[in-house]
Order: C-alpha cells, then structure tokens, then sequence
C-alpha cells in the first residue's frame, strides 16, 4: 500500500486546503480525503446526542463508531446529508476542542489511512504529513495571513447566503489556529521536509500549479 503516493496538504483554518486539494486531486485523477470533516462530524454527532465534550472515552466512541458515507461532494451521516451542518461555527468550535484528545484522533486513523487508494490521494487537514502520512510523497504547509483568510472565509459565507461578521470570523479563526497549534498531540505545524506555500497573494489557480510543478519534480 505504500507504494500508493499521497500529498499532504496541511494548513490553518481557511488556508484554501480544501479547494486547492480537491483542484489537485482533480488534476491528478487522485482520491481526495478532507480530514476536518472527519472532526467536524464527531463534533456534530456528539452535539446531536448531547454528549459531554470534554468526556474523552464518550468523544472516542463516537468517533470510532461514525456511520459515515464520503459521496463526491457530499458527507452523509447516518442517511442524513450534513454537508452544510458540519461548516457551521459552532461545529468548528467543538470540532477543534475534541481533536485534542489523543484518543478520539487515534480512533480516526485508520479511517483516514483506508482513503489511500490507487492510484494516489490528495489529502487536508492538520496533520496529514505529520501523523497520519508521514511517509506523503510531497508534504505542503498552505498558510495565508489570518486577515487574508477570514476574509475568504467572509466570502465564502456570504455566497452561501449565511450571514457573517469579518470581525468575529477573524477572532474564531485566531482562537482555532493557537488551539490547533498549542495543543501536545499532532499539533499544527510546518514539520521538517515541509514546503511552505503563502497564498496571501495567490490565487487558487497558482497555489494549484505551484503544487502540481513540485510534484511533478519529484
Ligand atoms: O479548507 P480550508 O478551510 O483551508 O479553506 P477552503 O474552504 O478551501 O477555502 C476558503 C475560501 O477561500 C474558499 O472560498 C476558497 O475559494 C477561497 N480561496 C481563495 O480565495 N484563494 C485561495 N488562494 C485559496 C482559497
Ligand atoms: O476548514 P477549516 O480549516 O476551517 O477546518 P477543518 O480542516 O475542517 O478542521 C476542523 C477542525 O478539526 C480543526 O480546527 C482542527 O482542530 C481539527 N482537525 C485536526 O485536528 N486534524 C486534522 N487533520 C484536521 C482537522
């Protein structure tokens, strides 16, 4: 299975990762994995059943249990197609507070690891280069400057017709970022071997090809 290449594309919240991903995969005609949503969904199915969030050993049943469909652009949980649910705030909240505990992220591993298919994958997330791939063929860290990013992020709202403030995304992106970071397990951050890519001034087109160009180098 290992000879299966994979493209770790790691970064802060609002980076690009997932749309740039996705163009790469597309690119390549590789599988994509969004590994956030993976969180999001044990944050949403422990809301839904209103389970304690700070209880590790519930957290991680939940997450070893998740009865969850990947369906090209859409995430199915239990029959129930939350592909808008689990991007509300309130679930990216809970979805960064749960991926602290070592238990929960070890009981999406393999899970993660089972979308490594011929003939490559394309994944996001926080630690896809660090934990679950260490071995990726090509590991990239997608960063933008945080005004940068919660103003995509403002846009991207808006076109989805829910309602934002660029100041509150700002301070949530910033509170998720040092939580993502700080904390003792698979914490974000650009690792050794790593290319940094700043999108602050790149479009997606560009941080696409600038991904494919390293790729194809190697
Ligand atoms: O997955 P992640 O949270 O890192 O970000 P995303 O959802 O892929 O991207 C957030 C928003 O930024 C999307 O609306 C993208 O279209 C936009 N974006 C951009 O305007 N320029 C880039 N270079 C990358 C993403
Ligand atoms: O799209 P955005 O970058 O805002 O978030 P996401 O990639 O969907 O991830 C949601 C949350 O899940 C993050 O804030 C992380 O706390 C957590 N996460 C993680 O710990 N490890 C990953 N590989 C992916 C996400």
């Amino acid at each position: 299975i290992n000879d299966i290449p994979v493209i770790a594309i790691d970064g802060p919240s609002a980076s690009g990762k997932g749309t740039v991903a996705q163009r790469v995969a597309g690119k390549l005609g590789f599988h994509y994995l969004d590994s956030g949503a993976l969180y999001r969904l044990v944050a949403l199915s422990a809301m839904r059943s209103d389970a304690d969030l700070a209880d590790e050993h519930v957290l991680s049943d939940i997450a070893a249990r998740l009865d969850v469909v990947f369906e090209d652009a859409e995430i199915w949980l239990e029959s129930e197609n939350v592909t808008d649910a689990i991007r509300a705030e309130a679930c990216s909240n809970a979805a960064s507070r749960i991926a602290t505990y070592p238990r929960v992220r070890v009981a999406l591993l393999e899970r993660q690891r089972a979308f490594r298919q011929f003939p490559g994958l394309v994944a996001d997330g926080r630690d896809m280069g660090s934990v679950v791939f260490p071995d990726a063929a090509l590991k990239i860290f997608l960063t933008a400057s945080a005004e940068t990013r919660a103003q995509r992020r403002y846009k991207q709202l808006m076109e989805k017709g829910i309602d934002a403030n660029i100041s509150t995304l700002l301070q949530d992106l910033r509170e998720r970022d040092a939580r993502d970071s700080g904390r003792s397990v698979a914490p974000l951050q650009q690792g050794e071997g790593t290319s940094l890519l700043d999108t602050t001034s790149l479009d997606i087109g560009q941080a696409v090809d600038c991904i494919l160009r390293q790729y194809a180098e190697i």
